[in-house]
């Protein structure tokens, strides 16, 4: 797979793959039903966190033909901490894909973020990113209660933690 930056042309492959609630449930601040201006609003937020170093959002695509797959990225949080997120439209699940973005994504924020420990959280009904997580030597660090916007009620969230040194000493260019 390659990462990209998000483009507004993407908004055609983006809005129908993360309008499937089965994708949009198991993430924090996704809407659901998801339209074509939430897409736009999501530009104008991640261009403005990369200015300030704040947000970095990337597509994921399938590098023999550039098909759009989901998306990955690297987010600062209020509490002081940056946190990955990664999804997949429906028909690229179950392939390795995940797990590779997320590993990008992570290498990303370690090599050229300088992130000392990253932070990532999946819901307790979600246990296929838990190993996505666990592949890549993550580790508990308890649950939290957070809101998840498309299903509009608060959900058990276990966090997870990936210092530095626990993470594969292989440079992989994001
Ligand atoms: C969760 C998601 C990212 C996984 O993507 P994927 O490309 O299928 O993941 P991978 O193939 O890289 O790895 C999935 C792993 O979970 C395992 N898995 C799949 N379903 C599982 C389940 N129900 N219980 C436990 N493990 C499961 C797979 O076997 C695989 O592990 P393995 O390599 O040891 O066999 C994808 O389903 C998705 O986008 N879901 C919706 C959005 C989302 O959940 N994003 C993450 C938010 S924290």
């Amino acid at each position: 797979l390659r990462l990209r930056a998000p483009q507004t042309a993407d908004a055609r492959s983006i809005v129908p793959m993360i309008g499937d609630f089965e994708i949009a449930k198991n993430l924090s601040s996704a809407p659901h039903p998801y339209f074509e201006t939430d897409w736009y609003e999501l530009l104008d937020r991640v261009n403005e966190g990369h200015a300030r170093g704040t947000d970095f959002t990337f597509v994921i695509t399938r590098a023999s033909d550039g098909a759009v797959m989901g998306m990955c990225g690297v987010h600062w949080r209020d509490g002081g901490f940056f946190e990955i997120g990664y999804w997949l439209g429906r028909p690229h699940w179950g392939e390795g894909f995940a797990t590779e973005a997320a590993r990008r994504i992570s290498a990303f924020a370690f090599h050229d973020l300088k992130v000392e420990t990253l932070v990532a959280g999946y819901f307790a009904d979600n246990p296929a990113s838990g190993r996505v997580l666990a592949k890549l030597g993550f580790a508990p660090d308890g649950m939290r209660i957070k809101d998840s916007r498309a299903r509009k009620a608060p959900v058990e969230c276990n966090m997870m933690l990936l210092p530095r040194e626990h993470f594969g000493r292989r440079r992989i260019a994001a």
